[in-house]
């Protein structure tokens, strides 16, 4: 039998793709106002992977292996807690690269271990969805969170089960490209540095003039008992516009920015960027605005890196004053990876009765919640 939880603060650790991340965060100051987060470090690997336009997995590893050991110290000092004035231990253990998740499961289990602090093991979609809930309360009834991500497109149901236990269910996923990477490779095709998307999304929102339109990829239905022949649209599909962008460029002949160039002078390039952005945005808005009917609810959420995206959320709020749906989105610095979020649904976990032992092992694969 497993003793309540007592809640109290919770140490987490994010180390599943490129920033080593350290937060506390105590349920009990969760309110209005206070998002609870204690202390939040993070150290991002973006300089050292930049050179190589993408992750490099072994990278990743020591760089997250030689940032840990500092960042725990950090983040306990900021947080003005002791190790043993702490509540409970969470840390992402998939999906994400397998050598990366290893150095966090392993540096929480040995904290475990020490201390003999209830540990769980966060799904990092899981987390991305409590970061809109640092500073927004959760809605009682079901809800719909759009994750975006480098990893990842999926749309969940969730829907709350007992005190602490929500149930996800999958109702839409990419069948190819996530819509993040699909950001990064069109940046990378144009010589932008990696990660693109944030460097596109400062573009575009300067840019007012011309774009090239691209289509929406029409992904044809034929799975889950639909009728062959019809729209599917609780699929999203990214790797097409990514293509139509790279025949554009070779078509036209257009060069990839030269390194003393700023995109500022390239209006060329800027009209491909602001035209691949709406197309991509669109694909994710209206699937998802038209779900949320469908699914009878009230309200969205939309979180991961992508939903720092200013011309998504501008589009998802014009939704939201049309439709009348409620719209949460967390602050930029919650929408990207950060370790606060995984302490936060550690701390959901922890209340539900859940407890890892030392055999939590990293699942570079793994899935939230059901498929409906
Ligand atoms: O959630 P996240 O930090 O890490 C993953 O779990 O993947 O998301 C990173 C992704 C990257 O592909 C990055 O280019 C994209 O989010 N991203 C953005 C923006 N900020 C980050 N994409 C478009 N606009 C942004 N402002
Ligand atoms: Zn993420």
């Amino acid at each position: 039998m497993i003793e309540p939880w007592q809640p109290g603060p919770v140490l987490g650790i994010e180390t599943s793709c490129d920033e080593t991340a350290v937060a506390v965060f105590d349920p009990r100051r969760r309110a209005d106002g206070d998002t609870g987060v204690l202390s939040d470090v993070l150290s991002s690997q973006v300089a050292l992977h930049a050179p190589h336009g993408g992750v490099v997995p072994e990278v990743a590893s020591r760089a997250h292996l030689a940032a840990l050991p500092s960042l725990f110290d950090e983040a306990l000092q900021r947080s003005g807690l002791g190790l043993d004035e702490l509540a409970g231990l969470a840390v992402t253990c998939g999906p994400g690269l397998v050598g990366a998740l290893l150095v966090g499961v392993s540096h929480a289990k040995s904290l475990a271990l020490a201390t003999g602090l209830p540990l769980v093991g966060v799904h990092h979609l899981d987390g991305h969805v409590r970061a809109a809930f640092l500073e927004h309360e959760e809605p009682e009834d079901d809800y719909l969170a759009l994750v975006v991500s480098g990893g990842h497109s999926s749309l969940f149901r969730v829907e709350r089960g007992g005190p602490g236990v929500r149930h996800h269910r999958c109702l839409a996923k990419t069948l190819d490209d996530a819509v993040g990477e699909a950001y990064d490779k069109v940046g990378k095709m144009m010589g932008l540095r990696y990660p693109s998307g944030p460097i596109i999304d400062r573009a575009v929102a300067g840019h007012d003039g011309p774009f090239v339109p691209f289509p929406k990829a029409r992904i044809k239905a034929g799975r889950r008992g639909m009728d062959k022949g019809r729209l599917d649209h609780r699929a999203f599909s990214f790797s097409g516009v990514k293509t139509s962008v790279r025949q554009h460029l070779r078509q036209h002949e257009i060069a990839p920015l030269q390194s003393d160039e700023s995109l500022k002078d390239r209006p060329d390039l800027l009209a491909i960027l602001a035209g691949f952005q709406e197309t991509a945005v669109a694909m994710l808005v209206e699937p998802t605005v038209k779900i949320l009917r469908e699914e009878g609810l009230h309200d969205l959420v939309v979180v991961g890196g992508v939903s720092a995206n200013s011309r998504l959320r501008a589009r998802f709020r014009e939704e939201e004053r049309r439709r009348g749906f409620r719209l949460l989105l967390p602050s930029p610095r919650w929408s990207t990876d950060n370790a606060a979020m995984i302490a936060a649904a550690g701390a959901l976990a922890l209340e539900s009765g859940r407890r890892d032992g030392l055999e939590l092992a990293a699942d570079p694969a793994l899935v939230l919640g059901v498929a409906s």
